[in-house]
């Protein structure tokens, strides 16, 4: 245990079931932080489709399992990619619990893959808008309150995309480096409020998102399903792929005391497949 007991914590994305923004969610919950479960909610159109979003009855039953943890929790839908929604839940957050104290950039869109020549404009906006005009609009609302409060801890869920180029992902791996970027760039100018920020880079995970991914690069590749996923478990140096609470217990333990001194970083949780 990380010494949580009682901060507030808004973890984005949160709202599917075998997500990382859930397994964060319930491992904070599980450390007694009490949580604000938020994600989009709704399907909008062809690049927010329903298979890919956490919906409100998903949201209400992420929180409904924090709270059997012992904690206290709800649910806020919020599209990060609008400022007015990202101001209203950080506020909801405030409302609810009185502060805020952790703010987890979780949210993202990793399905949007195309050969960079027929890459389309529409594809590009949407990854770049959840994945790092979300965390800049969600992180600058926090930080406001953060401020007034003298501290807090923000993580970004970056990838091993921000380390490494991979084909067919230009504005995942672009979005992805540069959520890098705004992680250093806030930790340098909000570190002397007593506000730490880092990244983590998960390599890959078979999350909702993660099963998407390994179809299509199977049939890129023209490999079956489970002879692609071989190739990734035999790559790495510790034998398996990622899990949704490796990336939960890093979290953890960046948002606690433990990491007082730890700010601007980007920490892989990769098994050793990427260390740079
Ligand atoms: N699964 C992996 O292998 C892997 C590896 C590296 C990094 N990541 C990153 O981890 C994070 C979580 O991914 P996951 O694998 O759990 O996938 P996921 O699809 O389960 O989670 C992404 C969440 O983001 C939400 N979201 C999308 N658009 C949104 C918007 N406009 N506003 C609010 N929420 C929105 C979705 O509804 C969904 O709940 C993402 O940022 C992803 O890029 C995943």
């Amino acid at each position: 245990m990380y010494g949580l007991q009682g901060k507030v914590a808004v973890v984005t994305g949160s709202g599917r079931h075998s997500g990382i923004g859930a397994s964060i969610a319930l491992r904070l919950a599980a450390e007694g932080c009490r949580v604000v479960i938020t994600d989009i909610g709704r399907p909008l159109g062809q690049e927010f489709a329903a298979a890919h979003i956490g919906a409100t009855d998903e949201m209400e039953s992420i929180a409904a399992a924090c709270r059997q943890a012992g904690t206290e929790a709800i649910a806020v839908p919020c599209d990060v990619r609008r400022e007015a929604e990202c101001e209203a839940l950080i506020a909801a957050a405030v409302k609810a619990f009185g502060r805020i104290d952790i703010l987890v950039n979780n949210a993202g869109v990793g399905y949007l893959m195309e050969a960079f020549t027929e890459f389309r404009e529409s594809s590009w906006d949407a990854v770049l808008d959840v994945n790092l005009k979300g965390a800049f609009l969600c992180s600058k609302h926090a930080a406001i309150r953060m401020q007034e409060q003298g501290g807090g801890s923000i993580v970004n869920i970056a990838s091993q995309a921000a380390k490494s180029g991979f084909p067919f992902a230009a504005a995942y791996t672009a979005s992805k480096h540069g959520l890098v970027g705004l992680t250093r760039s806030n930790a340098v100018e909000l570190g002397r409020h007593g506000i730490r920020v880092n990244a983590v880079c998960p390599n890959h995970i078979t999350t909702g998102l993660g099963d998407w991914q390994n179809k299509f690069f199977s049939e890129k590749l023209g490999l079956d399903y489970d002879t692609y996923l071989k190739g990734i478990v035999d790559r790495n140096p510790l034998g398996r792929t990622g899990l949704t609470n490796d990336i939960a217990k890093a979290v953890a333990f960046l948002c606690s005391d433990e990491a007082s001194y730890i700010t601007g970083e980007a920490l892989n949780v990769s098994g050793g497949e990427e260390y740079h």
